[in-house]
């Protein structure tokens, strides 16, 4: 089962980087919006709208890790202009959007390590394994995108 998982994820990473060269924005879009989704699924778990499973929970804390590790490297130069929320900000201080990839990605890590073979046993350990995930959203937004 996990050879099969790793098999799709090389898959659709292998088509994420030849869709790369061709439009860096939808891809990047298309990665966050799966963490919009993890996100949400999260949200409504730890509402109590969806009942908690360990293995909805370990899906939720891979995705934010997988678009952590891969969504920057699709912001090329030249991938300000379009149909995009990045900010400028994000060439212009490339150091301190690399810091807050740096900081998700590591969260998320942690979150994956906390998360061992079977998801977080119960929702309290699941929301100590997210909860750090969760915090990045909102202070990269601010900082690096734009309201449209
Ligand atoms: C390191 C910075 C960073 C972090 C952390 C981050 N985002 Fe984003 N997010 C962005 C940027 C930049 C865009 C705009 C991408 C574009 O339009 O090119 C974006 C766009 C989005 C979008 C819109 C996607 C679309 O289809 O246009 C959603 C939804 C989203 N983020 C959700 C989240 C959630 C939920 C989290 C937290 C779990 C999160 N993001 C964490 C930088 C970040």
């Amino acid at each position: 089962m996990r050879k099969l998982v790793l098999g799709v994820a090389a898959l659709c990473l292998s088509g994420m980087t030849a869709m790369a060269a061709d439009d860096p924005i939808a891809v990047r879009k298309h990665i966050m919006a799966s963490v919009g989704a993890a996100a949400g699924l999260s949200g409504s778990m730890m509402k109590g709208e969806v009942a908690y499973s360990p293995a909805a929970g370990k899906s939720a804390i891979a995705t934010m890790a997988a678009a952590a590790s891969s969504f920057g490297s699709f912001f090329p130069e030249g991938s300000d202009k379009g149909d995009t929320t990045a900010a400028p900000k994000i060439w212009e201080d490339a150091a301190g959007f690399q810091t807050a990839l740096d900081k998700f990605a590591a969260d998320a890590g942690a979150a994956v390590a906390a998360s061992g073979k079977d998801g977080p046993a119960d929702l309290e350990a699941f929301k100590a394994a997210m909860g750090p995930v969760m915090g990045n959203c909102k202070s990269c937004h601010e900082a690096y995108r734009v309201k449209k």
